[in-house]
């Protein structure tokens, strides 16, 4: 475990109202005081020391985690406000090194003073920012976040009605290339559009920030893949998919050449493939998903990434069924990466595996 470059001892995280139980012990810190809600779904939590990286990232309820090194008492509703915080940011933060500036707000109602803002920031550290950034790379990051370098140190701002909050991270520490962690996806099929795909999406650039590519895997092996979303979404990468469903494929997805579909129960599949990668997003019971899955990563290449959406069907239940998963696969030679509940992810969470 490494020890996150940044000395913050307080830090935001962004956690899904049904999950917060769970997060909270899984962090250990059940005291009011430690832990407390700034609204949706935001929560600032006081450590007593700097928590390392690993730590952070194994209470996985978390979609977003920022170190906060200066907060103000702020109401950003008032006159002159853009102003006051712009200048008080450089004040603070004019000795630091960061390549980007992002700027969200915790309501998202304020997300257009959010931008005006991070406009104002930009204008007041325009001289430092121009050495590494030139305006038309911050225009590009601003469009498509997702071609940040994931080590790329940032100052991000979080705003609400009373405070304002401000700290420095990168995309891959914070967990997210999306400031706040909320990552809407634009599908790239309409008629199949479906959070399935856009799950997987956020997947894949959840292993990117962790450095771990996909786009070398061509040939994935996908269980659960009815009626089609995430094969849609491999196809559009140019992928080849052997998709198993017990029900049907949609039927302009099935006949992509790209696609070879086999209706049938996942657990009768045999193949004589070695695939690149796995991705698995079976429904039914956590222990049943796992067994299948974990059985089928025989089929895999060494060094494959297998991708493996764990369902929750009772919260009380995640650890049990969580440390059953993790044994599963295990059992299979399969070495655990991270798990994660994406923004994308509701009654479940992604886990990474890698085969050895
Ligand atoms: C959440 S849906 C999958 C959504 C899909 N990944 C997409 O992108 O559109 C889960 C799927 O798992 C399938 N399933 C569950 N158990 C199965 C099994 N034992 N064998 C084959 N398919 C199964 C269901 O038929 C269902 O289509």
């Amino acid at each position: 475990m490494t020890l996150i470059k940044n000395d913050s001892v307080l830090w935001l995280a962004h956690v899904a109202k049904e999950f917060f139980p769970t997060w909270q012990n899984r962090l250990n810190l059940t005291d009011k005081n430690i832990i407390k809600p700034l609204g949706h779904n935001f929560y600032s939590v006081q450590f007593n020391s700097t928590p390392t990286r690993g730590f952070l990232s194994d209470t996985i309820f978390s979609r977003y985690w920022l170190p906060v090194h200066y907060m103000w008492p702020t109401k950003c509703e008032e006159k002159g406000y853009i102003e006051k915080c712009a200048q008080g940011l450089l004040v603070k933060f004019k000795d630091k090194n960061f390549s980007n500036v992002v700027v969200f707000s915790l309501d998202r109602k304020q997300q257009k003073l959010a931008s005006n803002l991070r406009g104002r920031i930009l204008q007041v550290f325009s001289e430092k920012l121009k050495e590494k950034s030139p305006a038309k790379l911050l225009t590009e990051w601003t469009k498509k976040p997702i071609l940040q370098p994931i080590y790329n140190q940032t100052l991000i701002v979080a705003i609400s009605e009373k405070c304002t909050w401000a700290g420095l991270s990168t995309p891959s520490e914070s967990g997210s290339f999306f400031a706040g962690g909320r990552r809407y996806v634009g599908v790239s099929n309409e008629s199949i559009a479906s959070r399935a795909a856009a799950k997987f999406v956020e997947a894949a650039e959840s292993l990117q920030l962790s450095g771990l590519k996909t786009e070398n895997a061509k040939k994935w092996l996908e269980l659960g893949a009815a009626p089609g979303g995430i094969t849609h979404e491999l196809v559009e990468k140019k992928c080849e998919v052997w998709a198993v469903d017990k029900a049907d494929l949609d039927e302009e997805i099935a006949e992509n050449p790209l696609v070879h579909f086999y209706k049938m129960d996942a657990r009768e599949f045999k193949v004589n493939m070695n695939f690149d990668a796995l991705m698995c997003d079976l429904n039914g019971p956590a222990n049943i998903s796992a067994k299948i899955c974990s059985e089928k990563t025989s089929l895999l290449k060494k060094d494959a990434i297998i991708i493996y959406t764990l369902k929750i069907h009772i919260a009380d239940n995640f650890e049990k069924d969580y440390e059953q998963a993790l044994k599963e696969f295990s059992l299979k030679n399969c070495q655990f990466l991270y798990g994660r509940h994406l923004y994308n992810n509701k009654q479940e969470i992604t886990l990474f595996f890698k085969k050895k």
